[in-house]
């Protein structure tokens, strides 16, 4: 399948199931992330599928996210235990698998980490990562916006660190999931 066929499955997908808010967000990511896929020399047409899958789980509500978990004896984190919602980016991952017969790993891992983070993220990881964060700031939600929109600029690693000590600073992960606790570890470690 060309690329062109394989995107317009995609928005389909999020389309007749009612999910245009979901589409309208990947798609933004999707811009965002290629903005940051030339700056860092990353192919282009990876990072875009990654954008636009990242979220495809989203036609599922969280608690059939978790059946699909189980059903496939993923191995469940006590945050994922308690929300439901935060296994949304393994099982994206595999419904890119699935359902849209990705096989390239950057792009796979990308998906599979972008709300956590992981250690030894790759740049792919990053600006999905980031291009996610950026994007959810934009509806005006938190207020790092500026400190991780100039970091980037500068340094992806910065960046990353610096969402995720915000996350820390103010409390706002009442129950961290292991991979941004050794994503945040590592980080640090490398600034
Ligand atoms: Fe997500
Ligand atoms: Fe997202």
């Amino acid at each position: 399948m060309d690329n062109c066929n394989l995107i317009n499955l995609i928005k389909n997908k999020y389309l007749s199931n009612n999910k245009e808010d979901v589409l309208m967000h990947v798609e933004n990511v999707a811009e965002l992330a290629v903005g940051l896929a030339n700056a860092y020399n990353l192919d282009v047409s990876k990072t875009k599928l990654a954008a636009l899958l990242h979220d495809i789980s989203g036609v599922m509500t969280p608690q059939e996210m978790y059946g699909f978990a189980k059903m496939r004896s993923l191995e469940i984190d006590p945050a994922e235990e308690k929300y439901h919602a935060l296994l949304h980016q393994r099982v994206s991952k595999i419904i890119a698998q699935e359902e849209y017969g990705i096989i390239d790993s950057d792009i796979l891992n990308a998906i599979e980490c972008h709300t956590t983070l992981r250690k030894n993220a790759s740049v792919y990881d990053k600006v999905i990562f980031i291009a996610d964060k950026i994007s959810w700031d934009q509806k005006g939600v938190p207020l790092y916006d500026d400190l991780i929109k100039s970091a980037t600029v500068e340094s992806l690693n910065e960046s990353c660190y610096l969402y995720i000590n915000y996350q820390f600073d103010n409390n706002l992960l009442v129950m961290p999931h292991q991979w941004i606790l050794e994503a945040y570890e590592d980080l640090q470690k490398h600034r």
